[in-house]
């Protein structure tokens, strides 16, 4: 009775100051969802009707107030894709070898870092069935085996995006955080716990929200490692275009996945099928490839990949709030013990 009277003042406690914002330096905790992150952060199409939201994970503020703006350096997101002054794409295409479908997850979430974690893409997609990465990345999933190797294709346009600068060493914690940081033991792992349930185990040090268009392109082993070789010898903007789309049709390809928005918008997605569509000798079929170097279709999607999802996140440890060196050492300890389990155990 007393137990469960407790738990509920806890739960509101909680509640009461956090809520779902993309803020620099606000505590996530990693552990409530590892495996599941794609729920409550829009990184994959989603079967929802609510699209308003880009993140919805639960974070806290652990800083004392103004911290909102100074730390702020604003990023430049602009690899631009043209030489002319004005740039015609805001953003970056991009294209990964993948010997294997663990590499294709990775790849995906290659813009994902969280410090201590050595495959932080599994804190996405260990819940994942084989239904659920054919369908997240656009492919059938009779692809989705061990016998295939693949290539991601993808154009990110970042439209937001922020990054902690080099003050946030000074910055002061809330008092509550730092009566919790007193309350933590060396030895006592449950305390470690009560912080990171109340705190979380990491905070925000940088992210980036825009949308991006994918593809994945999967080929048989042979013919893949002589593609990768020929890209790697040669470089894209050696080989003809007629040998490009030769080697990203289905002449090459076993199976062409759907052009995919990482925020799933019916529209953007409806403008590529519609867009992109490419006709090889016998084939027809949509391609990004067809991007490539083609100013007008990027000057156009350019426009249509708004601030929809989310493109890059980067979460540190919260030990740099506790100041004795060795209580920071045993929430490591504690933590990094509890990462492994997850990474083991999903
Ligand atoms: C999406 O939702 C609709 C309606 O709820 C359902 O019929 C459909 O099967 C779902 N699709 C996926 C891929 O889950
Ligand atoms: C910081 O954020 C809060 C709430 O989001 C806002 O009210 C406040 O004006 C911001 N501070 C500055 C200096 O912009
Ligand atoms: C393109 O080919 C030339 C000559 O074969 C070579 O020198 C150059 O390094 C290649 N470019 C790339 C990007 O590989
Ligand atoms: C989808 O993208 C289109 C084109 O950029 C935009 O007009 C529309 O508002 C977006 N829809 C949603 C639900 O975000």
């Amino acid at each position: 009775m007393w137990g469960r009277a407790m738990l509920m003042v806890v739960a509101v406690a909680v509640a009461s100051c956090s809520d779902e914002q993309l803020h620099l330096g606000r505590g996530i905790n990693l552990f409530s969802r590892y495996g599941y992150l794609s729920i409550s952060m829009r990184v994959v199409p989603r079967n929802d009707t609510d699209l308003e939201w880009i993140f919805r994970e639960p974070t806290v503020d652990i800083f004392r107030s103004a911290m909102n703006t100074s730390l702020q350096t604003p990023l430049q997101a602009s690899t631009e894709m043209t030489n002319s002054a004005s740039p015609v794409f805001h953003g970056d295409f991009h294209m990964e070898f993948c010997d294997n479908l663990r590499q294709l997850l990775q790849a995906y979430f290659r813009d994902f870092t969280f410090e201590r974690l050595d495959k932080p893409w599994r804190a996405f997609t260990a819940s994942w069935s084989r239904a659920a990465v054919a369908r997240h990345l656009g492919i059938r999933s009779s692809y989705v085996t061990g016998q295939h190797c693949y290539v991601l294709v993808r154009v990110s346009r970042h439209r937001e995006s922020a990054k902690l600068g080099t003050a946030s060493k000074d910055l002061e914690l809330d008092e509550a955080v730092e009566q919790e940081v007193d309350n933590v033991q060396v030895g006592n792992a449950a305390s470690v716990i009560e912080f990171v349930r109340n705190f979380g185990s990491d905070s925000i040090a940088s992210y980036a929200t825009g949308n991006s268009l994918y593809q994945v392109f999967v080929y048989n082993p042979p013919i893949y490692r002589s593609i990768k070789d020929r890209l790697r010898t040669q470089g894209v903007s050696n080989l003809s275009n007629v040998e490009l789309a030769s080697l990203f049709s289905p002449w090459s390809a076993e199976h062409i996945g759907e052009i995919q928005a990482a925020s799933g918008n019916a529209t953007v997605e409806e403008w590529a099928t519609e867009n992109l569509r490419i006709h090889f000798y016998l084939f027809t079929y949509t391609s990004l490839l067809k991007l490539h170097q083609n100013g007008n279709l990027l000057r156009k999607l350019d426009s249509l990949l708004g601030n929809e999802a989310l493109l890059q996140l980067n979460l540190r440890m919260l030990s740099p709030a506790f100041k004795d060196s060795i209580k920071q050492q045993w929430f490591h300890e504690v933590i990094d013990n509890y990462l492994k389990l997850w990474e083991v155990n999903m």
